[in-house]
């Protein structure tokens, strides 16, 4: 049985890291799984995956979740009853692309902050967003965090922040949520073990089935009376699984295999960047680009630029008003990046 192919085979599909299809190794892993009925507590694959990522976060516990759209509404609502507000960025994920879950199943209101170009949200407008617990007010019950920050370009929140953001969360009595599904790339960047960042956290949501190119899945880390608590929620979001020891095998595949190459994306990410700054047709801001995304304007019209690219098989995604985005993983080798950037030049000169 072939199992590499797909709807976009021959293309070099930048569209995500979210499109690597999983290994020769995790494919077996996945077949030689042993399971049990996790919702017993009894799959011993999902049992160590959720130990190892509690482990390499340095939290006490962890939970294992099928994507990282309901690791993050899990967290929102283990952190935050009905009525509280949480603090979030204008730019994040959260906002963006996840259905407005807090909102719409947890009655949390987002009261978001300017995202500033480098993925921090600045800490003063953040301290004045607070909103103080008192009878007939509603009141914040959490500061949400991206790292890396997507639509800032995969840019990585340096530790001096992280720990100035938890000294105003920690004055107020706030959990910090970090949305982390790329902590590994942020770790690459920084030469940091990732729970050096986690540290700055109080819960970190970090997804497998991205950088670290497993099918499926995500994890939360935290502490162990909150993750009872992100537990209770993924089952009361339907998210608690039966045998999915099949999907934490693959995962771990990921950690053991795929963390230490993510470098390796960095660099060709910024081979593609530093080709794009070359060109007065497109503009970009090198200094976002840190880890495996890169993001850019033309001064052309973007579908174009997307379609004219695709006829010279590379695939990007549209990214609205934030402009085109190109993200490198595993399956993306030199010679890819070599058409890239031929196909980048082309369309400049064109
Ligand atoms: C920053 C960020 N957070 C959360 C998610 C959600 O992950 P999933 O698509 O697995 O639900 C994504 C997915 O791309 C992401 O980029």
């Amino acid at each position: 049985m072939n199992f590499s192919t797909s709807a976009t085979d021959g293309f070099i599909d930048l569209r995500s890291d979210t499109v690597t299809r999983p290994t020769p190794a995790m494919r077996a892993a996945m077949a030689e799984a042993v399971v049990g009925d996790d919702q017993n507590g009894e799959d011993p694959t999902v049992n160590e995956l959720e130990r190892r990522s509690a482990e390499l976060m340095g939290k006490d516990a962890a939970v294992f979740m099928p994507s990282g759209i309901m690791g993050n509404l899990s967290s929102m609502l283990a952190h935050c009853g009905r009525g509280d507000e949480i603090i979030v960025g204008d730019q994040s994920h959260i906002v963006w692309y996840e259905a407005s879950g807090a909102a719409a199943v947890g009655g949390i209101t987002p009261r978001t902050v300017p995202t500033s170009s480098d993925g921090t949200l600045p800490l003063d407008l953040v301290e004045a967003m607070i909103n103080p617990r008192f009878p007939g007010s509603s009141a914040t019950a959490a500061i949400a965090i991206e790292n890396t920050h997507n639509r800032c370009g995969g840019t990585v929140l340096s530790l001096d922040y992280l720990a100035e953001l938890k000294a105003v969360a920690n004055n107020h009595g706030l959990p910090v949520h970090m949305d982390g599904a790329r902590i590994f790339n942020a770790a690459a960047y920084l030469g940091v073990p990732a729970s050096a960042i986690a540290a700055h956290a109080t819960s970190v949501q970090f997804c497998f089935s991205k950088g670290l190119a497993a099918p499926v899945g995500s994890m939360v880390v935290g502490d162990a009376a909150f993750i009872e608590s992100v537990r209770y929620q993924r089952k009361l979001l339907g998210g608690a699984m039966r045998q999915s020891g099949v999907l934490a095998a693959p995962a771990l595949v990921g950690l053991n295999e795929m963390v230490d190459r993510l470098p390796e994306d960095h660099i060709r990410a910024r081979v593609i960047a530093e080709t794009i700054a070359e060109y007065p047709a497109y503009t970009i801001n090198l200094d976002t680009v840190q880890t495996n995304l890169v993001i850019f304007k033309t001064i052309r019209n973007q579908e174009e630029v997307i379609a004219a690219l695709k006829e010279r098989n590379v695939l990007a995604s549209n990214m609205g008003s934030r402009g085109i985005r190109m993200v490198t993983h595993y399956e993306i080798t030199d010679m890819h990046i070599e058409q890239v950037v031929s196909a980048l030049k082309d369309i400049a000169h064109a």
